[in-house]
Parts: C-alpha cells; sequence; structure tokens
C-alpha cells in the first residue's frame, strides 16, 4: 500500500520534469511518514501524508470550520461525511499545509522552506542533514541560556503568525525541532485562520500554555506578561 502511495509521488515528480530518489525515512507515525529525500540532488524532507482509509478526521473537522468547499456537490459530500468527502478532506488538508508554508516561510520565521506539492507529499527543506534529522525539542536538554533564547524566538514567531491572522493550534515540544541551537515551528495543517474561526484566542492561549508549560522547565517565564503581548 505505501509502496503504491510512493509511486504516484514518483510519476508526479517525473512529470513535472524533476528527479527524486529517497535516501531513507526520518520518522513514521500514525499522520505521516516523514522521509530524507534527494529532490534533483539536493537533501530535502518529504513528507507523506498516510491514507485517508487509515486516517480519522474526527479531530480535523473543528479546524476546518468556516472552511468552504467551492462545489455544491463537495459541499453536499462533506456534510454527509461519506468516503468520498473523507477524500476532499484529505486532500485540502495536505495542500493546506503546503499554502500555510508559504505564507508564513515569507514572513521571514523560522519553519521549513516550502519546495514543492504533489499528491499527497510535501517537499521542504531539510532541518537536518544526511546523517541526522533535528531532534524534537522534548527529546533536547536545554541550558538556561539557549532556554531564553528559544523561549523568545518561539514567542515572538507566534506573534507574528497572530499578527498575520493564523494559529498554530497545536503547538508543543513536539512540533517544534532543534537545530543549530535555533526553534523551527513545524507541522501547520490544522492552523487556523483567527478571522473565521469561533475562538482563535482559545487556542492561541493553549498553544502558549503549552510552550510556556515546557520552557518553564528551563527558566522563570511570566505568562501573564506572555499573553499580554497579544491583546
Ligand atoms: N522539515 C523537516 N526536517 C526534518 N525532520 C522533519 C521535518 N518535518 C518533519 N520532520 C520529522 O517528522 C516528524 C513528523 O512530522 P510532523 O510533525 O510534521 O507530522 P505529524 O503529522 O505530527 O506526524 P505524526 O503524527 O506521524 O508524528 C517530526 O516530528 C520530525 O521528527
Ligand atoms: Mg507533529
Amino acid at each position: 500500500m505505501e509502496k503504491d502511495g510512493l509511486k504516484i509521488i514518483f510519476d508526479q515528480v517525473k512529470k513535472l520534469g524533476q528527479e527524486m530518489e529517497i535516501s531513507s525515512v526520518i520518522k513514521s507515525g500514525k499522520e505521516a511518514t516523514v522521509y530524507r529525500v534527494f529532490l534533483n540532488g539536493e537533501l530535502v524532507a518529504m513528507k507523506v501524508y498516510k491514507n485517508p482509509e487509515e486516517r480519522d478526521f474526527k479531530n480535523t473537522s473543528r479546524y476546518l470550520e468556516g472552511k468552504n468547499y467551492l462545489k455544491p456537490s463537495h459541499r453536499k459530500a462533506v456534510a454527509k461525511g461519506n468516503r468520498f468527502s473523507k477524500k476532499l478532506k484529505y486532500e485540502n488538508w495536505v495542500k493546506r499545509e503546503f499554502f500555510l508554508l508559504e505564507k508564513l516561510y515569507k514572513l521571514g520565521v523560522k519553519i521549513p522552506k516550502p519546495i514543492l506539492q504533489v499528491e499527497n507529499a510535501i517537499f521542504m527543506e531539510l532541518l537536518g542533514d544526511i546523517e541526522n534529522a533535528a531532534p524534537r525539542l522534548c527529546d533536547v536538554e536545554l541550558t538556561k541560556k539557549e532556554a531564553d533564547k528559544a523561549f523568545q524566538s518561539v514567542i515572538e514567531t507566534v506573534l507574528i503568525f497572530w499578527n498575520f491572522g493564523i494559529v498554530h493550534a497545536d503547538l508543543s515540544e513536539y512540533n517544534i525541532l532543534w537545530w543549530h541551537k535555533e526553534p523551527y515551528i513545524i507541522d501547520f495543517p490544522q492552523a487556523v485562520d483567527k478571522r473565521t474561526h469561533p475562538n482563535p484566542f482559545e487556542l492561541l492561549e493553549r498553544d502558549l500554555k503549552n510552550i510556556t508549560r515546557f520552557f518553564g522547565k528551563f527558566i522563570e517565564i511570566d505568562f501573564e506578561e506572555v499573553v499580554g503581548r497579544f491583546e
């Protein structure tokens, strides 16, 4: 099954006149598998979303609130929640992550640079090299000084997202990678538009709490002051 999925990606990439070669798997989780790949000879990361049949969209629907399906047949399918609707939501999910990466990367923040999206795959800057992939923040022991600098950097990034109109909505030490002593935020498909979501501030506060809880193990943080920066 996974092989078939990859073949479609290979074919599409070839059609675009590009060349890819898989080097290794970085991580295989329940939502996606992330590979180290050579794309036109350059080492990049490829995130391949799992097939919708294997995924559970229960938790995703609330993030898609306010999302419009242009075709009435698509709207109907999504309202009914049939198999076709699963496929639609899934395609949307992949496109949405790439779309958000593109928008946010332009703001000059520390996130992987998006490169290409085909089918259920996103190619982006590899945080890592041929031997090592950047560890998640949860797996790193920070010094006080590192923690202080990284915390300020993450909060500044979240503030840039917020001022731009986006809340990550799944932010924690599990979705931040540590590379060259800098934090990079990853994993955006569930991010919400604060202008169309009913409770963006609630989601923002949850993100800020997670970040504060993690960095609070290393440094002292005044949570109210942090939240105050967003008001
Ligand atoms: N650009 C990247 N460079 C290096 N490693 C990456 C990159 N993007 C993702 N990874 C690795 O892949 C893992 C999963 O990526 P991500 O968080 O985007 O997917 P996910 O939807 O949470 O997947 P899962 O639920 O399967 O963990 C990350 O924790 C990280 O280890
Ligand atoms: Mg993740």
